[in-house]
């Protein structure tokens, strides 16, 4: 069977864990997926980094635009990060026919809506099942497991930075700035760490679940956002004595007026599940009407979940890329009659 073949761009935390994951499980992957997948090329600013990573398997290169355009890959993963050149990356490989996985939260919370248009003209697919609580498979749990539900409320904890920094001030009484540089150590943190700490991460995810939910565009930019900054031990300590846990939650929910969306410290009171999601960990409560409240939880950052998500991704877009094109749906939050009525 034909290889469909993939090119990466950017061998960082994820990438790495990407293409180990990849090649450990090649054959459960290949399985499932119906055909191997196969990365061919993988772009990144570090040449040395690339080849110490691939060891020789596929071919590194330093110029991502030469992925995009190169005719032999069928899937772009992108891995780079950012709304600068991945925005630019993510259109041009769409563009050239080109199928996208991505991790990047950031991007389609900020620019989904003119990606996925362009994605949908095209008919090609992206996935983004890595860019919301890592290897928590809640993209597919919302667009898949609970599709005959009206959603009714998203809360979840879904920076795993913020949640490890509030856990670790509380138990080992370990000060902010110690344990955020452990968990940038870990490779938790985002590349600019206000992103996590201020909930703008978590905003950008709590803003793609909203759409998924109910079927509205990204509209990041209403989204209420305060993070953690402002708390210090005092606060966590107080909050224990009086039976709550403070957690960082994106909340979004269906009201009469329209959809909120918020991302705020919140004291949750410690006999709830939900209040004992300890350390990186994310976990997500989601109201439908049918199903009732259910829980998803997992390793909400790092390399290897982060990387299961991706590669779920890569399943996921082989097996519908081996389908016929006349009967792919498009993305559930994009189309067109879905929900057209609520506003933020
Ligand atoms: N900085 C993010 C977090 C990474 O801490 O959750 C995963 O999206």
């Amino acid at each position: 069977i034909k290889p469909i073949n993939v090119g990466l761009l950017g061998i960082g935390t994820v990438g790495g864990g990407t293409f180990t994951v990849l090649q450990r499980n090649a054959e459960e992957i290949t399985r499932r997926a119906g055909r191997p997948i196969r990365i061919t090329v993988v772009a990144d600013k570090n040449l040395a980094l690339a080849r110490n990573v691939t060891g020789g398997k596929c071919r590194v290169t330093d110029d991502a635009f030469s992925v995009v355009a190169d005719p032999e890959v069928d899937i772009v993963v992108e891995l780079i990060g950012g709304y600068g050149v991945a925005k630019e990356l993510v259109l041009k490989a769409i563009a050239n026919g080109k199928h996208v996985v991505t991790a990047n939260k950031a991007l389609l919370a900020t620019h989904g809506n003119e990606i996925f248009k362009a994605a949908q003209d095209k008919g090609v697919m992206v996935a983004f099942e890595a860019a919301v609580a890592g290897g928590i498979p809640i993209i597919k749990a919302l667009r898949e497991g609970l599709s005959a539900n009206r959603i009714e409320w998203i809360a979840g904890i879904i920076n795993g930075t913020t949640n490890f920094i509030l856990s670790e001030m509380r138990d080992k009484g370990l000060s902010f700035d110690t344990v955020l540089k452990e968990a940038q150590r870990l490779g938790y943190a985002e590349a600019d760490p206000t992103f996590d700490i201020e909930g703008v991460d978590a905003a950008h995810k709590i803003t793609i679940l909203a759409s998924l939910a109910f079927g509205i565009p990204m509209q990041f930019e209403k989204a209420y956002i305060e993070g953690i900054s402002k708390l210090d031990a005092t606060d966590i300590k107080y909050a224990e004595q009086l039976g709550y846990r403070i957690k960082l939650l994106g909340i979004t929910k269906r009201t009469a007026e329209g959809v909120e969306l918020r991302v705020h410290p919140t004291l949750i009171p410690t006999k709830r599940l939900i209040a004992n999601v300890e350390g990186a960990m994310n976990a997500v409560v989601v109201q439908g009407d049918a199903v009732g409240a259910t829980l998803y939880y997992g390793k909400g950052a790092g390399a290897e979940p982060t990387a299961s998500a991706v590669i779920a991704d890569l399943v996921d877009v082989t097996r519908m890329a081996t389908s016929d094109p006349q009967n792919r749906v498009p993305h559930l939050a994009f189309q067109p009659n879905a929900m057209a009525d609520l506003k933020v």
